[in-house]
């Protein structure tokens, strides 16, 4: 999407051929800047300090992360200690591991000297599978999106989105907001409700900043807002992404998105769910006991970091001293509260039925 009028990607192979450039996402909204990865290890601190974050955009990370390894030293023994070190950054996006299987299958079984060639090869594909993907979803969410707007005769439809599910989560586009985008672009009326997403403002930090500089109308909500907004019919639709779905169609995605499902239930609001393939998980069926939810740390939950009003960015503790704080990462919305999963194949049902109809390949896999 454009930054300053300029295209821009999430992640990029640097002019010398030898290095990755991302954008730093920890310094986002006040800083737009990037960083040089030159390493395994500058690739797995990426992730794990979430420089780079979102389920999809962790997957192209980690993949350019082996190519990084490759060009250092190609032997067996590295590309599995490369994986391990890549899979061990962060556990619950499933998209990290499909990306490093991935990676595993197009290298394992090569000679050494094709190996660096090769990962950059597949780093380069997956990167852009992401982009085709993320598109395909926007076609798809469009409609409904446009449907939504023909019924209220072309008044504004007001979509609540949670976390960045935006292209800053991903290589481009996004997920949640490929529709948005997409209707925005084709002059259809649209304006976004941005939960901030505590811990880590998410949304308040990357959605809100990356739909402002595409020029599409939001307003940022502090993340108990929602369920009033939606009593007053004041959200048309929801649209979040995910880290996880599992093969029942439950949806594993930033904290608060749970709390979000129940109250569009609850109001007869539709709830969707937008993903790329490689986020189906098709080896886990319950999500509520078989993902592992990441737990970070207390610092996140205790403090805040902003702008002060001479431009200084400031952290400064919320909580009392002493006072003990939890920081779940993600949380899992049952099958039965999401209306529809949208997917590159087109809408579908969260369920068992529906996900394996979308993607016998996968599911058989
Ligand atoms: O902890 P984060 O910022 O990586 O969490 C991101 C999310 O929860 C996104 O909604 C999810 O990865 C989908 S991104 C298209």
């Amino acid at each position: 999407m454009k930054v300053d009028g300029k295209d821009t990607r999430t992640i990029w192979v640097e002019s010398d051929g030898k290095s990755v450039g991302i954008i730093d996402q920890t310094l986002l909204p006040h800083r737009f800047a990037s960083v040089r990865l030159k390493t395994l290890e500058d690739a797995a601190h990426a992730i794990k300090s979430m420089q780079v974050r979102g389920a999809p955009l962790i997957g192209a990370a980690a993949a350019y992360g082996v190519w990084l390894a490759m060009l250092h030293d190609a032997s067996d023994e590295n590309l599995e200690r490369a994986s391990a070190a890549l899979l061990a950054t962060r556990p619950t996006a499933i998209n990290l591991a499909w990306a490093l299987d991935e990676m595993l299958a197009a290298l394992r079984n090569r000679p050494r000297p094709e190996r660096a060639a090769a990962a950059l090869r597949r780093a380069y594909e997956i990167g852009e599978q992401d982009i085709a993907i993320n598109l395909e979803i926007g076609r798809h969410g469009f409609k409904l999106i446009e449907a939504i707007a023909s019924k209220k005769n072309g008044a504004r439809v007001n979509v609540l989105t949670h976390c960045n599910a935006g292209w800053l989560a991903t290589v481009d586009w996004g997920t949640a907001t490929a529709p948005i985008y997409l209707a925005h672009d084709k002059g259809l009326a649209v304006h976004v409700f941005a939960d901030e997403t505590r811990p880590r403002n998410q949304g308040a930090s990357l959605t809100a900043w990356e739909l402002g500089r595409h020029g599409v109308p939001h307003t940022v909500i502090p993340d108990n807002t929602g369920g009033h907004l939606m009593q007053h019919g004041l959200v048309d639709m929801v649209i979040v992404g995910t880290d996880r779905v599992t093969a029942q169609g439950d949806v594993c995605n930033k904290i608060g998105t749970y709390l979000k499902a129940l109250a569009a239930h609850d109001n007869g609001v539709p709830f969707y769910v937008a993903l790329p393939s490689p986020t189906i998980d098709f080896s886990v069926s319950d999500g509520l006991t078989e993902i592992p939810i990441e737990q970070r740390g207390a610092e996140e939950v205790a403090t805040m970091t902003g702008k002060t009003k001479d431009g200084r960015i400031e952290t400064v503790q919320v909580v009392p001293d002493g006072s003990p704080v939890a920081n779940y990462a993600f949380d899992v919305t049952p099958a039965r509260l999401i209306t529809g999963l949208i997917t590159e194949r087109g809408v579908v049902a969260a369920s068992r039925v529906a996900l394996a109809a979308a993607f016998p390949e996968r599911a058989r896999a």
